[in-house]
């Protein structure tokens, strides 16, 4: 069984490349190393993974079709987790081509090679983003999602799209999982917890978004790699699920509860042992106001949900971030 995961560098391809390895799987990571963020992270996470000799690494881009045929012409391939992606919110507002091509037509290459070389399983990260501005309290995988706000969500949706097109017309089984904020050690420096926790340490000012009035539902990455790993295993959905599609399912992945921003700050305080100097600002273009999942469906289907308490979490975090990082 040979898993081909894009994006293995990042923060969520790192921990499931681990996870996998860790229990023998042979798994081959593709990612550019781009340097969207500080690219010793990647750098750190790619060392770990190259200790086990059940790893293989290619420096490789999604987007350049001739080069990903070429990786899929060479590569016997069983099973596809595609992660690879440019992920802000912010920074897709002012890089939207970069955006368009890697999740975009990056994501095609990888639909195409899965119908090209006969590749049954696909899973891919899509984002709560999608949601835009739902003015909901529970986000389910039933709900309007034609209105992203944002560029990075309107790719995500896109890429939903798509995959339900090859997955009905090529018998391919793709479940896209909609991740709500993932957080945990070696996170990525470029998401609010990092941030937060590095500016209270360093005594800086934190520009406290919306006026503190955001709230999120925080998955810990643990849990949330427990529950790609139970999905990549899934034989058949439920029988309400499988009953509307056998071969393309939506998934969301969350935490199931919001948390609100400034909740967040008093825990990283009282962890750090240090008072945060904050600024408040107002709500920026692109970002969701709240999010909160539903995640009957997951539960459903894999008889398991994300349940790291938010406070046990943030601890192992700021563990990772006083002690290693
Ligand atoms: N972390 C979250 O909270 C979250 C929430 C919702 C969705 N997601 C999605 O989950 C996936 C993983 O997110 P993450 O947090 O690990 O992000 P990340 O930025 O840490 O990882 C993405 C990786 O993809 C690589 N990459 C980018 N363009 C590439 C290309 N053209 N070819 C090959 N590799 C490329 C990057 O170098 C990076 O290492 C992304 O698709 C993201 O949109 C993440």
């Amino acid at each position: 069984m040979r898993i081909l995961i894009t994006g293995s560098a990042g923060f969520i391809g790192f921990h499931l490349s681990e996870f996998l390895l860790k229990k023998g799987l042979k798994v081959i990571g593709i990612d550019t190393l781009n340097n969207y963020y500080d690219i010793s992270f990647k750098l750190r996470r790619l060392k770990i993974l190259k200790k086990y000799k059940n790893f293989k690494f290619n420096k490789l881009d999604i987007s350049n079709k001739k080069k990903i045929d070429n990786f899929f012409n060479k590569n016997k391939i069983d099973i596809i987790v595609n992660l690879a992606a440019y992920a802000g919110v912010q920074y897709s507002l002012q890089n939207p081509d970069i955006y368009f091509k890697t999740n975009e037509i990056g994501f095609y290459n990888i639909l195409e090679n899965a119908k090209r070389k006969n590749i049954k399983r696909v899973l891919f990260a899509s984002s709560s983003s999608v949601a835009g501005d739902l003015k909901k309290k529970l986000f389910s995988e039933l709900d309007f999602t034609d209105s992203p706000i944002s560029l990075y969500g309107a790719t995500k949706k896109n890429n939903e799209i798509l995959a339900h097109f090859y997955a009905i017309n090529y018998k391919i089984k793709i479940i896209g999982i909609r991740f709500f904020t993932v957080y945990g050690p070696l996170g990525r420096p470029d998401l609010s917890i990092f941030k937060f926790a590095n500016s209270i340490q360093k005594g800086s000012p934190i520009t406290v978004n919306n006026f503190g009035n955001h709230y999120r539902d925080f998955t810990f990455v643990d849990d949330a790699i427990k529950c790609v790993f139970k999905l990549l295993k899934i034989k058949q959905f439920h029988k309400i699920d499988r009953k509307k599609n056998k071969y393309f399912q939506i998934f969301n992945l969350g935490g199931g509860k919001k948390i609100k921003i400034t909740k967040l700050i008093n825990i990283l305080e009282k962890l750090l042992n240090k008072k945060a100097k904050i600024v408040l600002g107002p709500l920026k273009k692109g970002d969701i106001i709240s999010s909160q999942s539903d995640i009957k469906k997951l539960k459903r289907n894999i008889k398991y949900f994300p349940n790291t308490s938010f406070e046990k979490g943030l601890k192992k975090f700021v563990n990772w971030f006083v002690n290693d990082f």
